[in-house]
Formats: C-alpha cells, sequence, structure tokens
C-alpha cells in the first residue's frame, strides 16, 4: 500500500505514547494501546517520524535508555519533555484539568480558572514550542494534539517559524457562549488561529469554533464553508478548520475479540451469569462520563421494570485517571457511596445488581466483556467522540450487543440511528431504554449490530488519519 504521507511526521501530545513502569529490579517501556498510537505507528516507523511529549514518570527512571530501548523496538524516536512538580500541578492538573476541560465539556460549575494555572499553560506550551523547534525540519508534517498544547503554534510563530502546522482537539469545542467565559479567551482563540489546519472531531465542534472565533477577532473573515471544510482568513494566512471523527482498529478488535484466549476469558464470564443479562459500562474515572446518573437510572429501571431484578447486572469498571485533581477524588466517593445504596436496597442473595470495580483491566479481560455483554451503557454529558461505543461494538463478533449511547458524545453522529440514544440527565428516560434494550428481540440486536460494525469498520482509525492527513497535504482543496 503507498505511503499515506511521504514528509516525516512530527507528532506533538502531552503524553509520550510509551507506558514506562518500575518492576522489582528494572524500568520497562512498551508502547501505549491507544487509537491514537496505533494508527500512526506504522507512518511514523515508515518516515522515521519523531513524538514529543512528556513522559509522565518520575526523576527516577533511567529515561534516556528507556526512551533508546523504545526506538530499537518501534522504529520511531520519542523527544521528552520533562515538566517539573509546579508544571504538572498548574499546567496539568491546573489549567488544562481544571479549567479547559470541564468548561469546554460544557461543565462551567466545575471549572476553576486561577491567572497562575494560566501562565504555567502558556509557560509549558513554549516549552514544548522550543523542543518542536529544535527537532523540526523544514517539510515536516507538524501535528500538535489536544486541549493540553492549544498555545504551541502561537509560540512556534513568536520563535519565527513559519512552517505549516496542524491541530487536531479530541474533546469537544463549546458553544462561543460558554467560551466567552473564560478570562483569557481572546489569547486562547489567537493561539489557536496560529495553526494551519484544524481539526475538530464532529460538525458542531467545528462550527462552534468558527462561531467563536469570528466572535472574538472582528478582522477574521469566513472565505468559504464546505461540507468538510471552514476555510478562513487571518491577515495574509488562510486556515482550513474541519471535522475528523476519530475511531478504532476495527480490524484489530474483531479479531482478537474472536481469539481464543477472549473466547475463553468469555465463556468463564458467561458460565458465572447464570441466564442473566450483563450490561456493561467502562470509563477513566471522570465527571464527564455521567456515571453516578447512570447509577440513578439503573436504580430507576429496577423500581419502575421489577422484570429486571436477578435478571441484570451492572458492571462498571472504572479506570483510575487524574485522581489528584479535587473534582476526580470527590466523583470517587460518591460512587462508592452509590453503588453501596444501590446494592443494600436492591440486592438479594446470589444477586448484586451494581458490581463496580475501580482499576485497569487487562487487554484480554476488556474484550471478554465487551463481547459477553448484551448491553453497554455508554451515557457521557459530554464526549469528544467516545472510543469505547466504537470498541464494544468491534468486540461484539456474536452481533447480539445492544449499545445504549449518550445524544451528548461525538460518537452519536455515526452511531446514532442504530443505537438506543439517550439524554444522560433523563433518568426515567435512560431507564426506559435500559428496558428496551433488554427485552428486544434476536433479530432486531442483531440488525442494529450489523450496522453499528459496518459503520465502523468502514470508518476505522486508519480512515480518519488519511482524510486528515490530505486535508493537510492538499493545500488548494478547500472542498
Ligand atoms: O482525550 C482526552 C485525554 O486527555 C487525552 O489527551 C489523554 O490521552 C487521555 O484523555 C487521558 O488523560 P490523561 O493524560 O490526563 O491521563
Amino acid at each position: 500500500m503507498p505511503s499515506i504521507l511521504s514528509k516525516r511526521l512530527l507528532i506533538i501530545s502531552n503524553r509520550l505514547p510509551a507506558v514506562i513502569a518500575q518492576g522489582r529490579e528494572t524500568w520497562s517501556v512498551k508502547p501505549g494501546t491507544g487509537g491514537l498510537v496505533t494508527a500512526l505507528a506504522p507512518v511514523m516507523r515508515e518516515n522515521h517520524g519523531v513524538w514529543i511529549g512528556w513522559p509522565g514518570c518520575g526523576d527516577d527512571a533511567p529515561l534516556g535508555s528507556l526512551l533508546h530501548e523504545f526506538e530499537q523496538q518501534q522504529g520511531y524516536r520519542l523527544v521528552s519533555v520533562p515538566l517539573a512538580e509546579q508544571e504538572v500541578e498548574r499546567y496539568y492538573r491546573g489549567f488544562s484539568n481544571s479549567a479547559v476541560w470541564p468548561l469546554f465539556h460544557d461543565l462551567l460549575g466545575n471549572c476553576h480558572f486561577e491567572l497562575s494555572h494560566w501562565q504555567a499553560y502558556d509557560a509549558v506550551n513554549r516549552k514544548f514550542a522550543a523542543v518542536i523547534d529544535e527537532q523540526a525540519r523544514s517539510e515536516d508534517f507538524i501535528w500538535v494534539h489536544d486541549y493540553q498544547l492549544m498555545l504551541v503554534g502561537s509560540h512556534l510563530r513568536a520563535m519565527g517559524r513559519s512552517d505549516r502546522l496542524a491541530f487536531f482537539l479530541h474533546i469537544p469545542f463549546p458553544s462561543p457562549d460558554l467560551f466567552r467565559r473564560l478570562p483569557w479567551k481572546n489569547q486562547l482563540i489567537q493561539g489557536l488561529l496560529a495553526y494551519d489546519q484544524i481539526g475538530f472531531q464532529t460538525l458542531r465542534d467545528r462550527r462552534n469554533f468558527v462561531q467563536t472565533a469570528a466572535m472574538l477577532m472582528p478582522e477574521l473573515e469566513i472565505v468559504s464553508r464546505q461540507r468538510h471544510h471552514t476555510l478562513l482568513r487571518l491577515g495574509e494566512r488562510v486556515i482550513k478548520v474541519g471535522h475528523y471523527p476519530i475511531s478504532i482498529d476495527f480490524v484489530e478488535f474483531d479479531d482478537f475479540a474472536r481469539s481464543r484466549e477472549v473466547e475463553d476469558a468469555a465463556w468463564y464470564l458467561h458460565e458465572n451469569l447464570r441466564g442473566r443479562q450483563l450490561m456493561l459500562g467502562i470509563d477513566r474515572l471522570d465527571y464527564t462520563k455521567g456515571i453516578p446518573e447512570r447509577f440513578l437510572a439503573f436504580e430507576r429501571a429496577l423500581e419502575k421494570y421489577p422484570a429486571l431484578m436477578r435478571r441484570i447486572s451492572l458492571l462498571q469498571v472504572v479506570i483510575p485517571s487524574r485522581t489528584l485533581v479535587p473534582d476526580y477524588a470527590n466523583l470517587k466517593e460518591l460512587l462508592d457511596q452509590l453503588a453501596g445504596r444501590i446494592n443494600a436496597r436492591f440486592g438479594q442473595p446470589e444477586w448484586v445488581p451494581i458490581h463496580y470495580v475501580f482499576r485497569c483491566l487487562e487487554r484480554v479481560q476488556l474484550l471478554a466483556r465487551y463481547r459477553t455483554s448484551e448491553i453497554a451503557l455508554v451515557t457521557p454529558l459530554r464526549d469528544g467522540m467516545n472510543l469505547v461505543a466504537k470498541e464494544y461494538c468491534a468486540s461484539s463478533v456474536e452481533n447480539n450487543g445492544v449499545l445504549i449511547l449518550s445524544e451528548f458524545a461525538g460518537a452519536a453522529d455515526q452511531l446514532g440511528k442504530h443505537a438506543l440514544l439517550v439524554n444522560p440527565y433523563d433518568t426515567d428516560g435512560t431507564a426506559d431504554a435500559i428496558y428496551r434494550a433488554f427485552t428486544m428481540d434476536p433479530e432486531e440486536r442483531r440488525q442494529r449490530m450489523a450496522q453499528l460494525r459496518s459503520e465502523i469498520r468502514r470508518n476505522d482509525v486508519h480512515r480518519w488519519l488519511r482524510r486528515f492527513v490530505e486535508a493537510g497535504d492538499d493545500e488548494d482543496d478547500d472542498g
């Protein structure tokens, strides 16, 4: 297959795509498992790409040799941007995850705006830009990722770089009315407009951005609006703004879900269910994921539909994340309380309504749960995309799963037609969807899941990558 990119790829993200861990005696490094890493790795190898990011490990790790080992194994180079504890506190836990993250997920009540956090964000973005400036050659495809690094482009411009710069936002972009609550709104929009290509997950995010930029920058001209892109002009520069819904490697999930080890693990899970349906929730610990709301909807379903008693269990896996950010620690406590209360209210001998697990899952165990669960509850209050929804369908090789999906997940744009769409703030509506999924006949399940799987197979992460890169490569194209 011809390469999708003739240039060297320079990827910049907050974290490096490597998991660095300390064993009893030695340190180890292996590639991360996210969809982005999977999609980019072949192109990175082919063109000897470079990935720049924060290693996220302590100072005691032998970083030089670990990064070297990674390069030998993976065929592309990692360049580290080390951060001091105060930078992590203010830039990462502070501005990125206590201001931008809640604001961009429409949760103004969770926002903490602090000048020192904003200043640290700006300074760390400058630090990333300085590393790019050292590493970048002319003709590289320079691609910055996500909300932690929105100002990197403007710092590169201030350093005199005129290279083509691309940016992709993995999380939603809020409405102009929400965005303008940010005390540093003008600086952030100007920062984003320093990129030449800006990608969003959905058409709604792209429109929100264009409207916000036009509201805050009267000198910005909207040159044209096409199906996939809007072209903006700012002075001499033309900026291409598009939407490119990210996805997963469908074939990888589908193949692995059919493997012997996953099949055995799924069989074992099923044996223990004794004829009950399993409803699955898998999320990072995050208040945007709507997990308490989901517990309450399940409680409502048990009240409203007694036929569900003893016949269904919710397995909620919560993956520890950002636990040093206060709102995340509070959420953990709330989930413990809610699960305890609901189980005490409805539980019976040999039936626990909610199995709540707070830890990471091995990949085999994850896919076994995807494959075994008759229902997946993916009900974020807001989400850029939500890849769990896509992973669940790709792993539902028996074609009998029902996806209950929040209308506020980016994935609803592609999967909404064949999933059961819910508003996670509507407890009764979500309870009704749970009952509907539980009672859905096998033929309807099969038809819906077949459609979901074929959509994800067609629009996989490789297509996402190709679309973004080709849009960036062809500077004259505006269609
Ligand atoms: O998609 C949002 C995101 O912040 C990614 O940038 C990141 O890879 C993931 O969630 C996990 O978050 P963190 O790096 O804060 O643990």
